[in-house]
């Protein structure tokens, strides 16, 4: 048997002409059995909907056998269908049992609440609403390599095992390969000399500072990997492990940047809304209560983002007609309640938040003339907030070696960093995507834990 020759459902569904002998290979879905005629209703995942098998009971013992979930193996002939709610059904001259299952299969037919399907997500990929983040997220991952690609960026690797902490706010996961019964010690602290690096190493929670090193050598790049966080804020937003976009340019200042980040946002919604059509039409009906995902996706593609700063923002949530739980005054970092009330609330738009604090921002920003607050830009968009995060970075050595002091960081371990400032520096920008919240956002899916296959909770590693 070549299991290549098969027909794929989607492939059968959206056929223009009859054939017949077709293979067909999936998973059944549901059986419904008369006195003279059966109907299977099979899936092999590669699209949303189902495949109808039909047959006469009496030539086919063998569906005495097959249950929600059994695997099958088909030949029939491909017809246009009898009853109208699908274009294509098969009428099968051959059924065969791959693999049976047991009527204690946990996914029977009735609909499961997202929280029972995360404790099972070993299995959840089969059913309708995983199968189609899955499938989405696989397009929309090929969109972003094709953003970048037609506009001549070089996608770069970036290492998962670092020895500097990026973000600087001590979200590491270490890396070490000691006994930990038995870690050296040396005057109190653990002696990393003897680890297998010979120093400290961690996981890392963004490509950045390597994108950089990158940007200055061949111009415009970006990565689209997997990154870290310990964060211990058990949210709906938060993952401990994520994938990222970060493009970084030479030679582009702040407001360069944000003209990328809107081309992208843009990009992948009208993607989705060309190549995604199933996808959103679920999203649409089942995921979103309001119904408005395509609408909304539409919208994002027409209208323009709007721009405020930081100083600005604190001043309308300081005149909102809310109590806020965290409050408001100029230095405080967003909390989740403010970036949506700006984006939801105050705008009913995504929102471009610019030139931050320089004390709640990471040290590479390049710093304003006021001394004050850095060239940051952060996206936020309705339900979901913070969705990208970027800035122009401090090109002037000096500016950096300053800032770096400021905050008690030794530029020992980093000076590697610093000489892209000290040969031919130049003006550079970029901005880190999660991947993760972009498809929450698209999706109008509520909690992070349902966009990634398997999500890295605090208190959950399984699978
Ligand atoms: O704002 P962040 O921390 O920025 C950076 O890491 C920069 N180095 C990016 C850059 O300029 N190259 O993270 C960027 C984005 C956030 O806006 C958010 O979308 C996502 O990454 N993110 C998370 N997504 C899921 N779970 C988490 N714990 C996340 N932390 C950040
Ligand atoms: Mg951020």
């Amino acid at each position: 048997m070549h299991y290549f020759e098969r027909l794929k459902v989607k492939d059968a569904l959206m056929s223009t002409v009859g054939q017949e002998d077709v293979i067909i290979l999936g998973w059944v879905r549901t059986k419904r059995v008369s006195k003279n005629i059966a109907f299977i209703e099979v899936n092999d995942g590669s699209t949303l909907s189902n495949l109808q098998l039909v047959m006469e009971p009496d030539n086919f013992p063998v569906l005495d056998e097959i249950n929600t979930g059994t695997s099958i193996k088909v030949v029939g002939d491909l017809v246009s269908s009898q009853g109208g709610k699908q274009a294509w059904e098969v009428v099968v001259k051959k059924l065969e049992v791959v693999g049976d299952c047991p009527t204690d299969y946990p996914l029977q037919k009735k609909r499961h609440s997202m929280e029972f399907l995360r404790e099972i997500a070993h299995l959840r990929p089969r059913t309708n609403t995983y199968g189609v983040l899955n499938r989405f997220r696989s397009k929309l991952a090929y969109a972003v390599h094709q953003f970048y690609q037609e506009r001549g960026f070089y996608y770069i690797h970036t290492p998962i095992i670092t020895a500097s902490d990026c973000e600087g706010a001590g979200e590491m996961f270490r890396i070490t390969t000691f006994d930990l019964d038995k870690v050296p010690m040396i005057d109190g602290h653990v002696d990393f000399s003897q680890d297998f690096f010979g120093q400290e190493t961690s996981l890392t929670v963004s490509g950045q500072l390597e994108a950089e090193l990158l940007a200055t050598a061949i111009g415009d790049v970006y990565t689209f990997s997997p990154t870290f966080r310990a964060e211990n804020s058990n949210t709906s937003r938060h993952v401990a492990e994520f994938w990222m976009i970060e493009p970084e340019m030479a030679f582009c200042d702040l407001e360069e940047n944000m003209k990328v980040i809107e081309a992208f946002l843009k990009y992948l919604c009208q993607y989705a809304l060309d190549n995604c059509q199933e996808e959103m039409e679920f999203f649409n009906k089942w995921v979103d209560q309001s119904h408005t995902r395509i609408q909304t996706m539409e919208n994002i593609v027409k209208s323009e983002f709007g721009i405020v700063s930081y100083t600005e923002a604190i001043k309308i949530l300081e005149k909102a007609d809310r109590k806020f739980d965290f409050s408001v005054e100029w230095g405080i970092d967003l909390q989740s309640e403010h970036e949506r009330y700006l984006t939801e609330d105050h705008f009913k738009r995504p929102m471009m938040v610019i030139d931050y604090p320089k004390d709640i921002k990471a040290f590479y920003m390049r710093m304003n003339e006021d001394g004050k607050t850095v060239r940051a830009v952060d996206v936020l968009v309705p339900q979901v907030g913070e969705i990208v995060g970027g800035s122009q970075r401090e090109e002037r050595l000096d500016v950096l070696i300053e800032r770096m002091k400021e905050l008690n960081m030794t530029t020992e371990e980093i000076e590697w960093y610093l000489d892209i400032r000290r040969w031919g520096s130049v003006p550079h920008s970029g901005f880190g995507m999660g991947f993760e919240r972009m498809l929450m956002y698209m999706s109008g899916i509520s909690n992070i834990r349902d966009v990634i296959p398997f999500p890295r909770t605090p208190g959950n590693a399984k699978f």
